[in-house]
């Protein structure tokens, strides 16, 4: 499934192809040591071009299928962020998950909340979903109060949820439910 870009005040979300894949790989490498804490463990094939094009076709093939939505976070040249819909359940679920992050350069300026914001709004208007799922490590307060500001409520706590640097994690789970559909 290809959408045009959607723009944001100051951002552009996109949909990469496996083309783009430089722009993932540059993402991913500037931000290799920010992003470590609170991701699973990557070796270096994780950032090789090879395995950001397999990346980038594989989400293609599941934004195709209505399986997610995968928007690269773009300021007027690179890739400064992503904000992910995955694993939607229609039925009786209609739901997904939520994960994001944004560069280190444009961490504290309120672009994660604004990326985001236009990502759900999307979300919710043209996916018709229901529930959209964002869960967090305790210690991550960064994240916990971006949650909160875009409206995300405390569901509950999974112990040992995912293995998060090499270690299984306990995590915050929060939703946000959209009240009409
Ligand atoms: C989690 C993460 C995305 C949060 O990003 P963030 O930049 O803190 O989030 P926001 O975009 O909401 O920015 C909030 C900050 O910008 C400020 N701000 C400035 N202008 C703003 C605006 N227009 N709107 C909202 N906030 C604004 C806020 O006051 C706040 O400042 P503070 O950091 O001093 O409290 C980021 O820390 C990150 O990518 N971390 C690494 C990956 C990660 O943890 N991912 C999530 C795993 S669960």
């Amino acid at each position: 499934m290809l959408i045009a870009p959607i723009d944001t005040p100051r951002l552009q979300l996109r949909i990469l192809l496996p083309e783009h894949a430089p722009l993932l790989q540059q993402y991913l490498l500037r931000n290799r040591e920010y992003l470590a804490p609170w991701e699973p463990l990557r070796d270096s094939a994780f950032f090789s071009i090879e395995q950001c094009q397999e990346r980038l076709l594989s989400n293609f093939k599941l934004m195709h299928a209505g399986l997610g939505m995968f928007f690269a976070i773009c300021d007027t040249e690179d890739m400064v962020g992503m904000c992910n819909f995955s694993n939607i359940v229609r039925g009786a679920f209609q739901a997904c998950h939520l994960g994001y992050s944004i560069a280190k350069t444009h961490q504290g300026q309120g672009f994660m909340s604004e990326a985001a914001t236009a990502g759900i709004d999307y979300m919710f208007a043209h996916a018709g979903l229901h529930r959209i799922m964002a869960n967090y490590v305790p210690e991550n307060t960064r994240s916990a109060a971006l949650l909160q500001r875009l409206g995300f409520e405390r569901e509950g706590y999974a112990k040992s949820y995912l293995k998060i640097n090499g270690v299984w994690r306990d995590h915050v789970l929060t939703a946000l439910i959209h009240p009409q559909q």
